[in-house]
């Protein structure tokens, strides 16, 4: 397993778990070192139990040492970064560093599995890069969930792999036996565009139901209603219908922006992708237009002088990732409006992060109120709905929370004098 970010520590560690002797390699020496002792960093419910496990059972190793790490193995997982790059394409660097590395260590007749999100195309790149006839490179993407990795491995939809050869896919579908998932068999292409369009369908059924959020507050329609309306019907589903303040996290706005580079290079017009990506970009707009309103400056006007209390910053609740969370994007468009801003997150109180010229971080949920103008719920954290909402009253000098998950109970809240606002949902009389 090359890479040990969330999905290269999870498949390995859930691959150990299944009775696969697994080592994992990483550049990151300190990572090594911590992960050898069992110490997980990353929040992912069910991971440092897998990790200590396996290691305990002698089936999971760590290694700083990749070309080490290939030298005796059957299957050689890539699990690397691809981050956006330039104009918005995926970022093959990692991947392609690691061809080089490999390519003259792995053993005769081994299946190198690409597991990053890859445009099209890059299993034949890498298996160019790697030149070697006896070694296949199989396409596998992974569906993983943040803060659901565990469980999406050992409960998978499917198991997509694209190879063509197929007894390298057999080999590939074999470490995988133990789990009860239907296997979608296909050519590389066709599979590395699965991984693409997975995301690209997701993100488009949200902006779907963000601007459906819009259309509900105009008519005093409520969005959850609808959606069980609408998702009832098994071809439409009742799932990531959700309205928030915009989809973001590690992945979905990097597939997209790179599924969108992809068909521009190409000269393929996909309006539905752009259209998904901007309404994104929009309805962020939309949002702080309505709580500019709701503090008399009008819906176009500076936010200069006033204090806002964000609860939530994290890309969604269950991880402490910050990665185009779109928490922090209406968090911009606040700042650049003028507004200060206060912000509290439960995963954020022990290791604070310098978001020091965006919003001061604080650890106390009280205390991110002090001043406030309007409260702002930006992450869907259950426990904020027992945050002492009498005494974050009590601090502000508003009385308008914007709960953009739909997460509080308005009851509650008018209890404590506040007024609760929702998403697509009729306000609270
Ligand atoms: C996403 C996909 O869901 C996984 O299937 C995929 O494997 C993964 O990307 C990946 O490519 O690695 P993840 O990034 O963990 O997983 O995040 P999601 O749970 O999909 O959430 C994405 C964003 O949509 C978040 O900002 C979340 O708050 C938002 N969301 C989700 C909503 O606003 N409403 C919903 O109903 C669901």
């Amino acid at each position: 397993m090359i890479g040990t970010g969330y999905v290269g520590l999870t498949t390995g560690a859930c691959l150990a778990s299944l009775g696969h002797s697994v080592v994992c390699a990483d550049a990151d020496p300190h990572k090594v070192e911590r992960l050898g002792g069992a110490r997980v960093d990353i929040l992912e419910p069910g991971l440092p139990e897998t990790v200590r496990d396996a290691l305990a059972a002698g089936r999971l190793e760590f290694t700083g040492d990749t070309a080490g790490a290939v030298a005796e193995a059957e299957v050689v997982f890539l699990c690397l970064p691809t981050p956006m790059g330039a104009g918005g394409a995926a970022d093959l660097a990692a991947v392609e560093a690691v061809a080089g590395v490999i390519r003259d260590v792995l053993p005769p007749g081994c299946v190198v599995v690409n597991k990053s999100t890859v445009p099209v195309g890059t299993c034949a790149r890498v298996a160019a890069l790697l030149g070697r006839a006896d070694v296949t490179v199989v396409s596998n993407p992974e569906f993983l969930r943040e803060g659901r990795a565990v469980h999406d491995f050992l409960h998978p939809d499917r198991i997509v792999i694209g190879s063509a050869d197929p007894a390298a896919a057999r080999r590939v579908a074999g470490l995988y036996a133990a789990l009860d998932a239907p296997l979608v068999l296909t050519d590389p292409a066709s599979a590395e565009l699965t991984k693409y369009a997975a995301n690209f369908f997701l993100a488009m059924k949200l902006s779907f139901a963000n601007n459906l959020a819009t259309l509900c507050e105009r008519f005093g329609a409520d969005i959850d209603d609808v959606t069980e309306g609408i998702g009832r019907d098994p071809r439409i589903g009742p799932a990531f219908l959700r309205p928030g303040p915009g989809w973001g996290g590690s992945c979905l706005p990097k597939d997209t922006h790179a599924l969108l580079t992809v068909c521009d290079r190409s000269g393929i017009d996909f309006p539905l992708l752009s259209a998904t990506i901007e309404t994104n970009v929009t309805h962020q707009h939309r949002l702080v237009a309505r709580v500019a309103a709701s503090c008399g400056r009008g819906t176009d006007g500076s936010l200069h002088g006033l204090r806002l209390a964000l609860y939530g910053l994290t890309f969604k609740a269950g991880t402490s990732d910050l990665r185009d969370s779109p928490a922090l994007a209406v968090a911009r468009l606040l700042r650049e409006r003028g507004a200060g801003l206060t912000a509290y997150d439960p995963a954020l109180c022990e290791e604070r992060p310098d978001l020091s010229d965006l919003v001061d971080v604080v650890a106390d949920p009280v205390r991110a109120a002090e001043g406030a103008a309007a409260c702002l719920v930006l992450t869907e954290w259950p426990e904020l709905r027992d945050l002492d909402w009498a005494a974050i009253a009590a601090r502000m000098t508003g009385h308008e929370v914007h709960d953009f998950r739909n997460l509080l109970d308005a009851d509650l809240l008018a209890r404590a004098g506040l007024s609760w606002r929702g998403i697509g949902r009729p306000a609270a009389p």
